[in-house]
C-alpha cells in the first residue's frame, strides 16, 4: 500500500505548512513562507513562527504518534480511533500498514478545530438529513466497545470517527448549530448524561463560562448529554488547542500543576481578567464537585485573529474519579485534601485579588451542594 510521507496542513483555506515524516518515523513540521509573513504561531511554546524545519522530540512518539501536539490533537482519541480503526479494517486495511499521516489523512477536513490536511483519505459522507435515534445509537456504541462489532459501523464512523475522549460520541448539526451528543462508556452509570447536563447548569449557574448543553430524552438511560462546539460558530471554523498539545504534555499522567494553567492563561491571553477568573473559578468547580479527571486535554484555547489567544469554554465537567483517588491537576502540589487556602492562594498568586478568591469559592461552595445528591451515590 502507497503510505504517505508529507502531508499539508491548512486553515480556512490558506496552506500553514507542511509535515513529512523522518526516517525514525517523527513527523516534522515546517509552515510555509506566505504563513511565516501573514499566519500565528499555531502552537507558541514549540512552534514559533520562524523558517525552520521543527521535528519533535522522541517523547513524541508515544505521546502523540511523533507529531507535535497541535497535530495530535485532530487525531481521534480512544473512541474515534476506535471507529477509525474499524473502518480501515472495513476497506481492509490494517492499523499497521499505515503511517501516522495517513491517519491524519483519513481524517482530513473533518478534525476537531480547524485544522485540515490534504490530500485527503476522508471517506466522502453526506451527513446531512441522517435520521437519528439516539438510544438505537446508544446500543450500536454500546455493542461496538463490548463486542468490537456494530451493524451501525459506517454511520458511528460518519458521526464521530474524529471525536476526542474517551466517551462514545457524534457529532449533529440542529437548529443551525454544531453539537456534540455523549453516550456512557461501559463503566458509567445509566445517570451519567443527565448528571453532565446538571453539573454543566451548576457551572453557568457558578460564572463558569460554558457553551450551550442539553439532555436528550432516552427510554433506556437518564437521557444523553449535549453541548454546542465551540470551535464551529456559524458555519466557521475556530481554531483550538488543548493544554496537553501546547505543552507536548501527556495528558494520560498526572503531570500538572493549576499553578502552570493559570500561569500559561496569562501568558497566553495577555493577562485577561476574565480568562484568569474562569481559570479560578473552574479549579475550585472541579476540586469541589469530584471532577478528578481533569487532565491536560480537558482544557483549551481558541484562537482567532479578532481576539488572540482566549482560552475556550469549559467542557467535560462532571464527575469522575481517578483510580488514585487525586485530582489529575494538582494545586500547589497537592492532588487530595485540597483547601479552600489552596486554592485561595493560587489566585492571588496569579494576580487575583483575596477577596475576590475568597468570595468567588465560598459562592461556588454554596452553589455546588445542588450537587452532592452526585456525589454521594456516584
Ligand atoms: N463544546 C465543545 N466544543 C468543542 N470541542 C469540545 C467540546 N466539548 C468537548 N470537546 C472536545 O472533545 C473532546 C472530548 O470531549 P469530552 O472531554 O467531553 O469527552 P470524554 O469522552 O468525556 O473525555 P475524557 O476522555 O476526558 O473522559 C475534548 O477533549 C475536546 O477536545
Ligand atoms: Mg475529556
Amino acid at each position: 500500500m502507497e503510505t504517505d510521507k508529507k502531508l499539508d496542513v491548512y486553515y480556512h483555506g490558506r496552506l500553514v505548512g507542511t509535515l513529512a515524516e523522518t526516517p525514525d518515523k517523527r513527523i516534522a513540521f515546517q509552515y510555509s513562507t506566505e504563513w511565516q509573513k501573514t499566519g500565528f504561531s499555531i502552537s507558541p511554546f514549540s512552534l514559533p513562527l520562524r523558517n525552520d524545519v521543527f521535528i519533535p522530540n522522541e517523547r513524541s512518539i508515544d505521546r502523540f504518534d511523533g507529531l507535535f501536539g497541535v497535530f495530535a490533537d485532530s487525531l481521534p482519541d480512544s473512541w474515534g480511533g476506535l471507529l477509525l480503526d474499524r473502518y480501515l479494517q472495513s476497506i481492509e486495511i490494517n492499523r499497521g500498514d499505515i503511517t501516522t499521516l495517513d491517519r491524519l489523512a483519513y481524517i482530513g477536513k473533518s478534525g476537531m478545530g480547524a485544522l485540515e490536511y490534504l490530500p485527503s483519505k476522508e471517506a466522502d459522507y453526506d451527513l446531512d438529513n441522517i435520521g437519528l435515534d439516539y438510544d438505537v445509537i446508544a446500543k450500536e456504541c454500546e455493542n461496538l466497545m463490548s463486542a468490537r462489532y456494530s451493524d451501525q459501523l459506517d454511520m458511528l464512523y460518519k458521526l464521530g470517527g474524529s471525536s476526542g475522549g474517551t466517551r462514545p460520541k457524534v457529532n449533529i448539526k440542529e437548529d443551525n448549530k454544531e453539537w456534540i451528543v455523549k453516550f456512557p462508556a461501559k463503566t458509567d452509570p445509566d445517570i451519567s448524561g443527565r448528571r453532565e447536563y446538571d453539573y454543566s447548569l451548576c457551572a453557568k449557574d457558578c460564572g463558569i463560562v460554558m457553551t450551550e448543553t442539553g439532555l436528550i430524552p432516552s427510554s433506556v438511560c437518564a437521557g444523553y448529554f449535549k453541548t454546542v462546539r465551540f470551535d464551529r460558530v456559524q458555519g466557521e471554523k475556530i481554531f483550538t488547542i488543548t493544554f496537553a498539545a501546547l505543552l507536548e504534555a501527556d495528558f494520560r499522567s498526572p503531570c500538572c500543576d493549576y499553578e502552570t494553567y493559570l500561569k500559561m492563561v496569562r501568558v497566553l491571553t495577555k493577562d485577561n481578567d476574565s480568562d484568569k477568573k474562569q481559570m479560578f473559578k473552574t479549579m475550585c468547580f472541579n476540586v469541589l464537585t469530584h471532577n478528578r479527571d481533569d487532565h491536560t486535554k480537558n482544557f483549551s484555547f481558541l484562537y482567532t485573529d479578532m481576539n488572540g489567544w482566549r482560552l475556550a469554554p469549559a467542557y467535560d465537567l462532571t464527575y469522575s474519579d481517578t483510580y488514585w483517588g487525586e485530582q489529575t491537576t494538582s494545586v500547589g502540589g497537592k492532588g487530595k485534601d485540597i483547601t479552600k487556602k489552596d486554592l485561595i492562594k493560587l489566585g492571588v498568586g496569579a494576580g487575583l485579588s483575596a477577596s475576590y478568591c475568597e468570595e468567588c469559592y465560598l459562592e461556588i461552595a454554596e452553589k455546588t451542594v445542588m450537587l452532592k445528591p452526585y456525589l454521594t451515590n456516584s
